[in-house]
């Protein structure tokens, strides 16, 4: 991955100062990473983990010796969120459109008409005898929509198979409620480490799973990710994740409250979305770690290009000056497509006939760098050379660790939600 931040507009001297004030949190990284699951960093160890990547595949063999032909992945927030991105990124967001063997569906809100959808597609394939795996994601166990989704279509597959155990793979805390559930009816239960909170779980068996079920190869993904650790742990003058922290921390300081992730490769919107989950829960906080008030964080946007060029543009490049960019594109495409030469079409747009789509991509994206250098607005780029399970997995480390430096900056928790608690609690209260 190429990441130049000739751009960033933040000066070397306010590097170096923010420099002593990291230091000590990549030391926390650093003992993080020599002792597995103990602590709130665990994340960065999954990665590593041979064991889990061993059951994880197992489970994913015996799944596909029954010859599924739908996975529904019902999980919300940081149960699904990293499963959908790496999923659009690596298979397309049309991926079910061409028709592959195994189709993949998400229930994650309960939206009486998404899920009607669902149980619409479902139910042919479970008629015909086929297998349709419920993957149910959730940390805790014991979130509603994640629990009702799964009672609806658990009994929409009792209907139809007797025997239907098999089906059902559950993913959650070791000993949560679900957990138990699932072993006293006999479903196959999958483990997310203690200390490895939703929303930095895409590469644990929340993750790996699906992922790896839909032909993913999800060694590759954590080869990534190990490397992009390793890179992460640097000394913090050549560490990728704690510089991208420095500058967004300089330009929130200096007022620019919003980190707009601007995706050029429409299959990495979803990737966009699970880095908005990562930064707003993560960062947005009401108290910092002494305990005192400071409702501080920053504001997660994503744009898609060039389709937001047509929509948000104006605002970033007119509006006030409140936002610093990070710019991601991708190097090579798996194919190529040209435009036709049509001379009928030569006097509409000048200069397209007879070139690739990427290269026309390219100038979109180097007159919006123009642009936003021309109006003097914050931007980092960084370049992802393909699409591959290998670069995915070292963006998602990226942010991941990214967002721990940016949490001791802000001095906050980075992997607590205690607001999201309250709104979970409250619910089940009412529905009581
Ligand atoms: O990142 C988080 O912790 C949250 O977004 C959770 O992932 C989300 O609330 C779902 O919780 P659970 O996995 O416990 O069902």
């Amino acid at each position: 991955m190429k990441i130049n931040y000739a751009n960033s507009r933040i000066n070397a001297k306010q590097i170096r100062i923010l420099e002593k004030r990291l230091e000590p949190e990549r030391a926390r990284l650093i003992q993080a990473a020599k002792t597995e699951y103990l602590d709130d960093r665990a994340s960065i160890n999954l990665c590593c983990d041979k064991t889990m990547m061993k059951t994880v595949k197992k489970i994913i063999q015996l799944t596909q010796s029954l010859n599924p032909v739908y996975l529904v992945v019902v999980g919300i927030g940081g149960s699904n969120l990293g499963s959908i991105a790496v999923q659009e990124a690596i298979l397309g967001k049309y991926y079910n459109q061409l028709r592959p063997k195994l189709q993949v569906l998400y229930a994650d809100t309960v939206d009486t008409d998404a899920m009607n959808a669902v149980i619409t597609l479902i139910t042919p394939a479970l008629k015909k005898r086929k297998k349709v795996i419920l993957n149910v994601v959730s940390k805790s166990g014991s979130t509603t929509e994640t629990i009702a989704n799964f009672e609806v279509l658990l009994d929409v597959v009792q209907k139809y198979q007797t025997k239907y155990a098999d089906s059902v793979v559950v993913t959650t805390n070791k000993n949560s409620k679900l957990w138990n559930l699932g072993v006293e009816k006999g479903f196959t239960v999958l483990e997310i480490p203690e200390k490895v909170g939703g929303r930095y779980s895409v590469l644990s068996p929340v993750g790996l799973y699906p992922l790896g079920l839909l032909g993913i190869n999800i060694s590759e993904l954590l080869k990534g990710a190990f490397k992009m650790r390793s890179n992460c742990l640097r000394p913090l003058k050549s560490n990728p994740a704690a510089k991208l922290a420095m500058i967004l921390y300089a330009h929130y300081k200096q007022g620019k409250t919003i980190a707009d992730l601007f995706l050029f490769s429409n299959g990495l919107e979803g990737l966009g979305k699970w880095y908005r989950q990562l930064i707003a829960e993560s960062l947005g906080k009401e108290f910092n770690n002494q305990n005192k008030r400071i409702n501080t964080g920053i504001t997660p946007i994503v744009s898609v290009g060039s389709t937001d060029l047509h929509s948000m543009v104006q605002l970033y490049l007119g509006g006030p000056c409140n936002e610093m960019t990070m710019f991601v594109d991708v190097a090579t495409n798996k194919e190529t497509i040209k435009v036709p030469k049509m001379n009928e079409f030569n006097e509409l747009v000048p200069g397209i006939q007879g070139k690739s789509l990427k290269v026309i991509m390219d100038a979109i994206l180097q007159g919006t760098l123009i642009a936003f250098k021309k109006t003097k607005r914050p931007f980092v780029t960084l370049e992802l050379a393909n699409k591959k399970p290998f670069m995915i997995g070292q963006f998602l480390q990226l942010m991941m660790m990214m967002t721990m430096y940016l949490g001791h900056l802000l001095d906050v928790n980075p992997f607590d939600q205690p607001n999201v608690e309250t709104y979970k609690i409250e619910t089940k209260r009412l529905l009581k």
